[in-house]
């Protein structure tokens, strides 16, 4: 069945606009009004799959016609178009829930594109008050939506409690770290130290007395004696990080050291014992290593009794908003201002880009827009540039058309770009904007009517 839209603006020529744009697309069941009081009604008595509604009106004004489908339904997505100038009332529609809103001039394929997401969104994020859809689950800090964590959860929680070493694999950035932590917390070990090292960190010699310590004289400037990090881990959890850095001959050390449950310190004599479960995680390919004769095989069965592989965020895109508004959310509290949210182009963005570097990238991605933009919604042009660049570019769906039919594809893009620009800072008045621009009027409302503008016309 198709889906019903309700439209509402109680100007006639704007709601004439409207209409044309919909005469050629019969893909939904639009009714459109021009009186806002009749429009109240009919959104007290009805439900809509989407209503469209103008922000300024005389009668019942947008905010009105908002409150009243909140108030009936509140899973009714509203969309507003607002005129110039009035973001700010734009901001306080979406903090009462307001799904998108549009600002004047846009062109048709912005606003089906923007019907589109209203009509498929399945929960309309009221804002501040966040959903459980967008909270997410919490298991020892880990965030997550998705299937793929939610299986490696149930198995942190099935083998924590064994003594069995484990091995996590994933990108950069991946969560990797917290996945380690979350299992020495669930373990017999939690009571006792969890200690990280970063096997690529120091250089070989130093890097073994870090691990083993050593006995006072062994070597020039071994002033007294140290104990190594495997002796603080005692009973704890070894958390070996970058494991696939390991030198040849640290790979023996820690394979005996494994085997016997023993350390010797570096020069030293004595045996000390060492109970310790160790976690390693790395973002190599171990396997590989192993083939490539630069792992141990022995030491890297020892090592992976257990394999945990923490997917990359571009194959798990559910979590993406999640961690984004909680990574938001973390920003905002620690300076107590108000809590912040993505407008749906903005959460588009998020989701669409690949995030090489995973959550590390999107808290550096945020962190970067919390402090270079203090609004509180938050806008797709809010967002930094590389995650744009993502965005497919202009001209990339013209390289295989032919090369007149792509350059004219090209000036069309451009000249729609121009203009809603320019109309934009020119309150949407082409006299105005024809000056500005050095353009006649009547290659403004050529590109007007090509693309199918919605304006305010004042002039
Ligand atoms: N699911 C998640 N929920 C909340 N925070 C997360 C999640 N995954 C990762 N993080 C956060 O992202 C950052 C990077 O995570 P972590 O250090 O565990 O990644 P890693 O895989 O060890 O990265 P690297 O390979 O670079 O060492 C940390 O601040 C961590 O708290
Ligand atoms: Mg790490």
């Amino acid at each position: 069945m198709k889906k019903e839209i309700l439209f509402i603006d109680d100007e006639i020529e704007m709601l004439e606009s409207y209409k044309k744009l919909f005469v050629a697309n019969d893909n939904y069941r639009i009714k459109f009004v021009e009186n806002s009081i009749k429009a109240k009604s009919l959104i007290e008595e009805n439900n809509y799959d989407l209503i469209i509604t103008d922000l300024k009106m005389e009668e019942v004004d947008g905010m009105e016609i908002l409150r009243t489908s909140k108030q009936k339904n509140k899973e009714q997505p509203v969309i507003i178009i607002s005129g110039y100038a009035t973001v700010e009332a734009s901001v306080e529609a979406m903090k009462e829930g307001a799904f998108d809103f549009l600002e004047k001039p846009f062109s048709s394929k912005k606003l089906f594109k923007c019907i589109e997401r209203g009509l498929n969104c399945k929960t309309n994020y009221n804002f501040p008050n966040k959903s459980k859809e967008i909270i997410g689950d919490n298991f020892e800090g880990i965030l997550y939506k998705s299937e793929a964590i939610s299986n490696i959860i149930e198995l942190i929680k099935k083998i924590a409690p064994s003594n069995m070493n484990v091995l996590i694999t994933g990108e950069s950035g991946t969560g990797k770290e917290l996945v380690a932590r979350a299992i020495h917390r669930h373990s017999n070990y939690n009571e006792n130290n969890f200690i990280p090292v970063n096997c690529g960190a120091l250089p070989e010699n130093l890097f073994e007395s870090e691990l083993f310590g050593h006995e006072k004289g062994a070597f020039t400037g071994a002033v007294k004696t140290k104990h190594g990090l495997l002796e603080f881990a005692n009973n704890g959890t070894f958390f070996l990080d970058e494991v696939a850095e390991l030198t040849q001959s640290l790979q023996v050390k820690l394979l005996r050291m494994i085997e016997d449950k023993k350390i010797r310190r570096v020069g030293g004599e004595k045996e000390i014992q060492v109970d310790v479960r160790i976690i390693s995680a790395t973002n190599k390919n171990l396997e590989k290593a192993v083939t490539e004769n630069l792992f141990r095989e022995d030491l890297f069965y020892r090592l992976s009794t257990i394999q945990i592989i923490v997917p990359p965020l571009r194959e798990r895109k559910v979590d993406i908003l999640i961690l984004a508004n909680n990574i938001m959310d973390n920003f905002c509290k620690k300076d107590d201002a108000p809590s912040r949210r993505f407008s749906p182009e903005a959460e588009e963005i998020l989701l669409e880009y690949p995030w090489p570097g995973n959550v590390r990238e999107l808290q550096n991605v945020l962190g970067r827009t919390y402090y270079l933009c203090s609004k509180e919604l938050i806008e797709s042009k809010d967002l930094p540039l590389p995650l744009l660049k993502n965005n497919r570019g202009i001209y990339d769906d013209y390289l295989e058309l032919k090369y007149k039919v792509a350059k004219n594809k090209v000036i069309e893009v451009f000249e729609e770009k121009y203009l809603l620009y320019n109309l934009k800072n020119n309150d949407g008045n082409i006299t105005k904007t024809a000056k500005k621009c050095g353009m006649d009027r009547k290659t403004i409302h050529r590109i007007l009517k090509l693309f199918n503008i919605i304006y305010k016309n004042n002039e």
